[in-house]
């Protein structure tokens, strides 16, 4: 059986959490939990979204959220199509909507854009009817990130709320953080971030205005930034897009600012270490950190395949799982 029933209307596109309610957030989990479910069967096939077409659109390299993707639309039985933009018609100089409404007119349902310019998922959107889900744009946002994010959270801690969650690393080049203080915020949490001061000015927070719910402070000093902590989540140093003068040398960085055994100890005692990759093995996390029995970055990449089935299958087959179109095909 083929047929998706659409069950209510939801998000058109998924551009970043700013625009998530709790309701959304908990509808993603709970899509979520379902689709963890396919994943442990033998056959991991379901006819949910037969018929329809994704295509990623990647002007960055990635290999978790690409490949992710693809592996959620592929266990969903929909067609997916992999565009870069060293093989397609953009490296003759097409533009974003010119490429946009081309892949429209081919027949996508849903593009999965990357792109290295804030706002770029934006501007498609605004350009063509199909589904758009933000892949991860410039510094702004990697909302699909986040909810997985979230979603290995909720799994290895049974709860959303009440959770001290400390953000540390290269806070100002990265879409996963203004993601996830989004998300975080909206499940109330106290949220720490901490990084060097030039990856990190005090105005950062301005941006954040979040109605007394969750919290939102800076501490520069990692061991106090870590206290107590529920989650810590390192952040990748982006090299790729740091401007001269913002970091002093990557030893110093590490000395400073790196999750090493000790600090861990000062976070409470069961803390989760997460980081979304690529690491950066003794710069964010000293190396034997990655393989700790607190890390959870691979539980991280596995929740990244079924939080990215639930969001195709919520943006093309309605808000809630539909039990027909999730049994075996
Ligand atoms: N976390 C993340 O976005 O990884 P990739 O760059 O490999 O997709």
């Amino acid at each position: 059986m083929t047929t998706i029933t659409p069950t209510s209307k939801w998000h058109k596109n998924i551009l970043d959490l700013d625009n998530f309610t709790r309701a959304d957030i908990d509808s993603v989990m709970q899509t979520t939990d379902a689709m963890k479910e396919i994943m442990q069967r033998d056959i991991r096939k379901v006819p949910a979204l037969r018929g329809k077409t994704i295509i990623t659109l990647f002007y960055e390299a990635s290999t978790r959220t690409r490949v992710s993707f693809e592996q959620a639309g592929k266990i969903l039985s929909a067609d997916v199509i992999n565009v870069t933009a060293q093989s397609s018609s953009i490296s003759k100089g097409e533009s974003l909507i010119d490429t946009g409404k081309t892949l429209q007119a081919t027949g996508a349902d849903i593009i999965v854009i990357r792109h290295p310019s804030s706002g770029a998922a934006y501007l498609l959107a605004q350009n063509v009817n199909c589904n758009v889900i933000n892949a991860g744009d410039g510094w702004h946002a990697h909302p699909s990130q986040a909810l997985l994010d979230l979603y290995t959270i909720r799994e290895k801690l049974k709860r959303l709320d009440n959770l001290k969650v400390t953000l540390v690393g290269d806070v100002l080049h990265s879409r996963v953080a203004r993601s996830n203080i989004w998300g975080l915020l909206n499940v109330g949490a106290e949220i720490v971030l901490c990084a060097p001061p030039t990856l990190l000015p005090k105005i950062f927070i301005e941006a954040y205005p979040h109605n007394g719910k969750g919290s939102l402070t800076i501490e520069y000093d990692v061991n106090k930034a870590v206290k107590d902590a529920d989650v810590i989540m390192a952040l990748r140093l982006q090299t790729e897009r740091q401007q001269s003068g913002l970091l002093p040398s990557l030893g110093e960085y590490s000395e400073r600012w790196q999750i090493t055994p000790k600090r861990l100890e000062l976070a409470k005692p069961g803390v989760m270490l997460m980081h979304p990759g690529p690491v950066n093995r003794g710069v964010e996390v000293s190396s034997e950190l990655v393989e700790h029995e607190s890390s959870v970055i691979e539980e991280q990449v596995k929740n990244g395949v079924a939080v990215r089935m639930a969001l195709l299958y919520m943006l093309l087959a309605g808000s809630k799982p539909n039990e027909t179109s999730l049994a075996h095909s």
